[in-house]
């Protein structure tokens, strides 16, 4: 399978795991020179380019792109249009508009859309995604979901601090699909309605808290950016509470944050006593390796686009729920502007 990457940072990061499932990456671009000769070290084969339209015409099955956060749908597009298969970071779109102009094109494409969400398969969000599919939890009632970086006030300013930069352009609320895609995922809902809120009124962009009505009856608490005390499950806390049942990520330190609480209540369990337990996912090997818990997310991902492209089985995350979550964002940051009035979330069927 013959791939290339526009966006070579964490582009480059998905070009090598590209390469370790077993593609084969011919191209990388990226409009910034040191960029591209840094992904040469790496991947010395590969053709290079700073122009992503060159990539159009190399007769490539697939396309990964990780360029800037607010601008995959226009590049998605144009290489739907080709035939060629498109494996995008999030966010999807930017507005409905955009959303619903990326679901037409890939109904009218002979080739699909993978959004590359890897918070859904991190290891703790797959155990309790599977807790929640046999019915042990019950029903879902009440899910939150943490994306936060416990960063330095400096640390911080370099990161979101440059407007001509996309993290320093997008909407504080834009960055939600960390946290949103993992709920729609276990939860199996759509986003109906949502309410936005500033944590700190104090310093508005630093982080968001958004309550999110899910099509199931659900309430979804999400909160991503920048606050003190996060797991170091590469940023991600996730916590369901079923009918029957909590399912938690622990908020510890080190290996522990990849582990789940189980907390079953004496009158809900078989047993008729209360079960509180915490379970380790099993690792994931590829090719006779561990592989590390922060990479297998993507891993699966990779794996998955692969067997989209070479077998035709359907993408893990396919546009829809890519458009909903990014979607969110867009509602929430329309919640802000206008006080924290809930903001209906558009099917963008
Ligand atoms: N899933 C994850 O864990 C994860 C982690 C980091 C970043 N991301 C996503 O990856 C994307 C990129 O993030 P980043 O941190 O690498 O950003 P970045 O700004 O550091 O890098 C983006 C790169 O894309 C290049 N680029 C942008 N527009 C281009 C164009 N039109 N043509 C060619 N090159 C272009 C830039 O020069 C830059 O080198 C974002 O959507 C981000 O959300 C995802």
């Amino acid at each position: 399978m013959r791939v290339g990457v526009v966006g070579l940072k964490m582009g480059l990061h998905l070009a090598t795991w590209c390469r370790r499932v077993g593609m084969d990456v011919v191209s990388l671009c990226d409009r910034d020179p040191e960029r591209l000769a840094a992904a040469k070290e790496r991947l010395p084969e590969a053709a290079l380019t700073e122009r992503w339209q060159d990539l159009l015409t190399q007769g490539l099955d697939g396309v990964v792109l990780a360029n800037d956060f607010d601008a995959h749908a226009p590049l998605a597009l144009s290489f739907l249009a080709r035939g060629v298969h498109v494996l995008s970071e999030a966010a999807a779109c930017t507005s409905y508009e955009e959303g619903r102009r990326l679901i037409a094109a890939v109904e009218s494409s002979s080739a699909t859309y993978s959004f590359a969400e890897n918070y859904v398969f991190h290891p703790h969000v797959r155990l309790i995604r599977e807790a929640v599919d046999t019915g042990e939890v019950g029903r879902v009632s009440l899910i939150e979901a943490d994306y936060l970086h416990g960063m330095s006030p400096e640390a911080v300013a370099a990161l979101i601090g440059d407007p001509l930069h996309w993290r320093g352009r997008i909407a504080a609320t834009a960055y939600c699909t960390h946290t949103v895609s993992p709920v729609l995922a276990v939860t199996d809902a759509w986003p109906v309605e949502v309410t936005a809120f500033s944590v700190d009124e104090a310093d508005p962009r630093a982080a968001v808290v958004m309550t999110v009505r899910l099509s199931t009856g659900a309430l979804a608490v999400t909160r991503h950016g920048f606050l003190q005390g996060e797991p170091d499950s590469h940023w991600s806390w996730l916590s369901v509470r079923g009918t029957h049942a909590l399912a938690e990520s622990v908020r510890g330190p080190g290996e522990q944050a990849w582990s789940v609480r189980f907390r079953t209540e004496a009158w809900a369990g078989p047993e008729g006593t209360t079960r509180d337990e915490v379970r380790v996912p099993p690792p994931l090997v590829l090719r006779g390796e561990t592989v590390e818990r922060a990479a297998e997310g993507t891993v699966l991902l990779l794996q998955a686009f692969r067997a989209t492209v070479e077998r035709g089985a359907p993408p893990l995350i396919p546009v829809r729920p890519a458009v909903a979550a990014s979607l969110v964002g867009v509602a929430g940051a329309e919640s802000l502007r206008n006080g924290s009035h809930p903001v209906p979330v558009p099917d963008p069927v």
